[in-house]
């Protein structure tokens, strides 16, 4: 019997690969970067599967290229803001994403981020290598201090429980804004709270928010202007949430202390963006979910998503499961 097809858009770690491998005729795109939209046309037409990065967009038009056949969709990702579902779902497609696996690396760098930002570790780097460093000053390179701070979550799902565990060992106060939680959660010791009084009150403001229509630019000069002078604002969800331009005018004239960016908009952040001149700015390539581990995990977990779909069997982590009803 012949294998499904798929293609997959990326190298993704061995251990997804070779489940893949063992199941599926792969057509693998080797590139460091995606495949045009061209490619990705192309590519697609006639597979049983596709396995994808947030960085491809799936809609409606690449569904259709792929043809009648396609059978699954599989996000190597928790996000999954780059697939048209409401296209998968008229398809009958499921579309499957890797949620939980992620939550503690993604979490780790938003603490790395917001110590980096907090602390001016990247400006105290360059301070050294560029011979600056002269003595030991009691004014030198002074930054935020994390026990007492009050850490504001936007969003309360995994990743944002994940920092109000992490932020009991430094002694913070936690707040969060998220319209889907209604529960209060007594056991992680956090407050919820309304958006402006997150916005007031925090000294870190961490972003955990899917991208959706109403989260676009959530982060603009009105809710910049709403944030203490001395605060710290850290995104590691998806870099729409954040209106750069309105971020840039804020961090140049010192209205807010520092942010922290793992995401952008758009990504990569062109190289001549004004944001680069700025010191009280630390930006990173979209790493946050990139430990070892996790990425190991997201791999399998997307794997087994592809895999399942294939069989004809519910994905382990799908994200329009009503689909199942339409059978
Ligand atoms: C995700 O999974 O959505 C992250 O942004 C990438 O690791």
């Amino acid at each position: 019997m012949s294998k499904p097809k798929v293609f997959v858009t990326r190298v993704i770690p061995d251990k997804g690969l070779e489940m893949i491998r063992d199941y599926c005729e792969v057509d693998l795109w080797q590139d460091e970067l995606p495949p045009s939209r061209e490619e990705l046309l192309k590519r697609v037409q006639g597979v049983d599967g596709v396995l994808s990065l947030l960085t491809d967009k799936i809609d409606g038009e690449v569904m259709d290229a792929a043809g009648k056949q396609l059978k699954v969709i599989s996000n190597h990702a928790v996000g999954f803001d780059n697939i048209d579902v409401q296209a998968a779902t008229e398809r009958k497609i499921p579309v499957g994403n890797t949620p939980d696996v992620l939550t503690d690396a993604t979490a780790d760098f938003a603490f790395t981020l917001m110590m980096a930002a907090g602390r001016r570790l990247i400006e105290a780097d360059h301070y050294v290598r560029d011979g600056k460093w002269k003595t030991w000053g009691p004014l030198l390179l002074l930054g935020v201090e994390m026990k007492g701070a009050t850490l504001g979550l936007v969003g309360f799902g995994r990743i944002g429980k994940a920092m109000a565990r992490r932020a009991v060992g430094f002694d913070m106060r936690v707040i969060y804004y998220d319209p889907m939680d209604k529960e209060p959660s007594p056991e992680f010791n956090a407050t919820t709270v309304d958006f402006e009084t997150l916005l007031e009150e925090s000294d870190f403001i961490s972003l955990h928010t899917p991208l959706t229509p109403d989260t676009r630019h959530l982060i603009n000069s009105e809710s910049l202007a709403k944030m203490k002078s001395s605060a710290v604002l850290i995104n590691t969800s998806r870099g729409p949430v954040v209106d750069l331009d309105a971020l840039y005018e804020t961090l140049k004239e010192h209205r807010i202390f520092a942010a922290g960016l793992d995401v952008t908009e758009p990504e990569p952040l062109p190289l001549g963006h004004p944001l680069f001149t700025l010191d009280n700015i630390v930006i990173a390539p979209h790493i946050a979910s990139a430990s070892k581990a996790a990425r190991d995990k997201m791999s399998w977990m997307a794997a087994k998503n592809l895999i399942s779909g294939l069989k004809g069997d519910r994905l382990p982590n799908c994200v329009n499961p009503q689909v199942y009803s339409l059978k």
